[in-house]
């Protein structure tokens, strides 16, 4: 074709489409992705123009996330009775750190809501475990786990499901020698055709598309196809580290053909048809006269726009590719370690060898004699609940770096069992330390304790405001901070942490934590905030200076007292300093003793808007900052809804014997 006759071609193109009403045609193109247009939901993400589906870690978890083009389609015109065809191309990747651990897979979707999202594990984030029938979609799968519940042939498939993940029809790729699994870009296209009632899926590792499709399915999707509908991707993971990435895509509708008889509207009970699955291309004599129009038209624009728009991001696509090798070589982190290694290396988990319990599990002492190496084996209880805290933890740890957390060597998922291990720590933990080895004369001195402070505001400044997604502890203790050799704080524990993405109001949950270390705000809506992990934080350094207990029973006395309370008593009466530990036997410096219990009562504050941040913290300990001016009068807290909480509510752990001046909660 000469240029000349291209470019008329495309002016006929353009005049048909848009004198012919054509308001009910849709199309769109995202070469790459940003934040505009689709909705997120789940574990969906965005990086560097790609939308991740499932969680980006180089661990395994389990989640599910789905992408949706945020405007509805219209797929069906009430007033002509008729449906659209549609078509779809998209470039897409799974990659996978650890192959033996593959699945689950992604789906391409129509649904009618924009809400859809589905469970983790097999369900491919479409259809929820619990309400199997909740969802409605029509979708495509790409499936790299086999799952006999679903009758899937093998763990690489494609298939055609609606409403249900029992495909209608299946293929495997692999008949054209593609590899879902391959981690290289795959580009898909996936073809509806009202007026044939076909739908096909070409799969290739080029941009081109293949002559044959990998799957075709006849089938009438008119009586599924609603007025409006949602488009978009889903995926879900359960105990993997594949990740489901999709580079580009671009979607259109076309044709409201004709479908559904006009004229005689006593016909009207056959147009429902019931699908069945059956061979493809059937004659359909009129009906492909009428398509042949758009059958020409639209392939033909299609690929020319291919052809452009392929030359134009050659050059963009080979950097993407050298980029992600790059990536690929790079990331080493937390390994993989067998259930047999880590059953010797305990003693089979024996009793002797217990040196801890955390949130989620018995934490056992190991030593490697190959590698001569000690380290810290967390081993969770069988429960699912322990499984979904100990992915939790996993993909947490996993993520982040900072030399003030514990290290995580590596996991075992195996035999049922869910084990971590960690660098092992010698000093054990800031409870121990402070508490039980200062009673045999071990005393943790001044320069440590200040610099255990200034560890864990660093850990938290990082948590909090550097890494990428922010990560709430919950659970800041004494009894959570390691020690290492050199007294080092190492933040451990991270069983109830949970990972935000920056600029989303925080998640109500369960209140979950440690009396005593509980900002008051959180016990009345169980909502944590990194304002919350302040006030724990808070309550840990008063504990390092004055070296008592959170909340301590008065000796020769019934009385309980709050240490917070306490050390602001002696702040309102200008004696603060007497609240400094007296073991250390004067052998501080009184101004940054001074310094440290200010930061401790601010950010113990029951006003969660007048705590510092923890960047703010560290500045302070760093002489980068001035101590701040805490009020003489512990602050009484108002809260503005009108849920009645009582003390005894609140304390309900400490034999009900505190007494109203220890916390004091204004209730409106
Ligand atoms: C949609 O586009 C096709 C050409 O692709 C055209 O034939 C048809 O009339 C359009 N439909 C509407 C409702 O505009
Ligand atoms: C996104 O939405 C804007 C405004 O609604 C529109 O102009 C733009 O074309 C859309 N982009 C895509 C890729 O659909
Ligand atoms: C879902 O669609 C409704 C309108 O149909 C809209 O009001 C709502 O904001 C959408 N939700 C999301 C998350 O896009
Ligand atoms: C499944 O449905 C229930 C009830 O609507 C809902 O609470 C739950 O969050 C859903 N699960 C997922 C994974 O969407
Ligand atoms: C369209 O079809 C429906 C049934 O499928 C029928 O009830 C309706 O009358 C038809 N509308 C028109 C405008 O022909
Ligand atoms: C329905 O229409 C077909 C032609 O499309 C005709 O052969 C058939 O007799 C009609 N059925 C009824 C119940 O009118
Ligand atoms: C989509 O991305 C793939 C891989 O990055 C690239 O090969 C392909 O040309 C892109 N397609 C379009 C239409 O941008």
């Amino acid at each position: 074709m000469n240029p000349r006759k291209l470019l008329a071609f495309f002016f006929f193109f353009f005049f048909r489409r848009f004198s012919s009403a054509s308001a009910e045609n849709l199309s769109f193109d995202f070469p790459s992705f940003n934040f505009r247009n689709l909705t997120f939901l789940g574990s969906s993400h965005i990086r560097n123009g790609v939308v991740g589906l499932t969680r980006d870690l180089p661990v395994p978890t389990s989640s599910a996330g789905s992408v949706l083009y945020n405007s509805p389609v219209r797929f069906f015109d009430p007033d002509s009775n008729t449906t659209a065809s549609f078509s779809t191309r998209f470039t897409f990747s799974f990659s996978n750190l650890n192959p033996s651990s593959s699945g689950d897979g992604m789906s391409f979707f129509l649904s009618p809501n924009n809400q859809t999202l589905g469970s983790s594990g097999a369900y491919l984030g479409l259809l929820n475990s619990s309400l199997p029938t909740l969802n409605h979609f029509i979708a495509v799968e790409f499936d790299t786990r086999q799952d006999t519940h679903f009758s899937d042939p093998n763990d690489n498939h494609v298939g055609l499901d609606i409403d249900t993940l029992i495909s209608i029809k299946t293929a495997d790729p692999i008949d054209q020698d593609v590899d879902l699994k391959s981690g290289t870009a795959i580009t898909a296209w996936i073809d509806y055709k009202n007026d044939q009632e076909t739908l096909k899926v070409y799969l290739s590792y080029s941009g081109f598309k293949p002559e044959t499709p990998v799957l075709n399915v006849g089938i009438d999707l008119s009586g599924y196809l609603k007025e409006v509908m949602y488009v978009g991707f889903s995926a879900s993971t359960e105990g993997s580290t594949e990740l489901h990435e999709i580079e580009n895509w671009s979607f259109r509708t076309s044709g409201f053909v004709p479908k559904r008889p006009t004229l005689h509207p006593h016909n009207v009970s056959d147009t429902y048809v019931i699908v069945s699955p059956r061979l493809p291309a059937p004659e359909k004599g009129h009906k492909r006269r009428l398509g042949l129009g758009l059958g020409i038209a639209g392939p033909a624009f299609f690929c020319v726009a291919l052809v452009v728009f392929g030359y134009v991001s050659v050059r963009k696509w080979r950097e993407v590719r050298r980029v992600k090798s790059f990536k690929a070589e790079v990331v080493a982190g937390p390994r993989q370690f067998s259930y047999r290694e880590l059953r010797a290396a305990t003693g089979g988990f024996h009793g002797s060898r217990i040196i801890g319990h955390g949130a989620f599990g018995t934490v056992y002492k190991a030593f490697f004699v190959a590698s001569g190496t000690i380290a810290a084996v967390k081993r969770s209880r069988h429960s699912h609940e322990g499984k979904t805290e100990f992915l939790a933890e996993l993909s947490i740890i996993a993520c982040l770096r900072h030399k003030n957390l514990v290290h995580l060597q590596g996991w075992c998922v195996e035999k049922g069992e869910l084990l971590l291990v960690y660098d092992f720590m010698p000093n054990g933990s800031l409870e121990r330390v402070l508490y039980q080895e200062s009673e045999e004369g071990n005393l943790l001195d001044w320069p440590h304790r200040q610099n255990v402070a200034i560890g864990l505001a660093s850990v938290l400044t990082y948590m909090h405001q550097e890494c990428e997604q922010q990560v709430i502890h919950r659970d800041i203790k004494t009894g959570n901070v390691l020690l290492d050799g050199n007294f080092n704080a190492k933040l451990g524990d991270f069983g109830l942490a949970k990972l935000m993405d920056h600029d989303k109001s925080p998640v109500s949950t369960l209140t979950a934590g440690t009396m005593g270390y509980l900002a008051p705000e959180y016990l009345q809506y169980g909502k944590a905030t990194e304002k919350t992990d302040a006030f724990s934080y808070g309550v840990v350094i008063l504990e390092l200076a004055c070296g008592r207990r959170p909340i301590e029973r008065i000796p020769d006395c019934h009385k309980m007292v709050n240490l917070v309370d306490w050390v602001w008593g002696l702040h309102s009466e200008g004696r603060i300093i007497d609240a400094a530990d007296q073991r250390l036997a004067g052998e501080f410096d009184v101004e940054e003793m001074r310094k440290l219990l200010l930061v401790g009562l601010s950010c113990a504050n029951p006003d969660s808007s007048k705590r510092p941040t923890m960047r703010r913290v560290l500045q302070i300990l760093s002489n980068e900052a001035e101590p701040p001016a805490v009020p003489r009068v512990k602050p009484s807290l108002s809260f503005s809804c009108g849920v009645s909480l009582s003390v005894d509510d609140i304390v309900s752990d400490c034999d009900g014997s505190l007494t109203s001046s220890m916390c004091e909660i204004v209730v409106n």
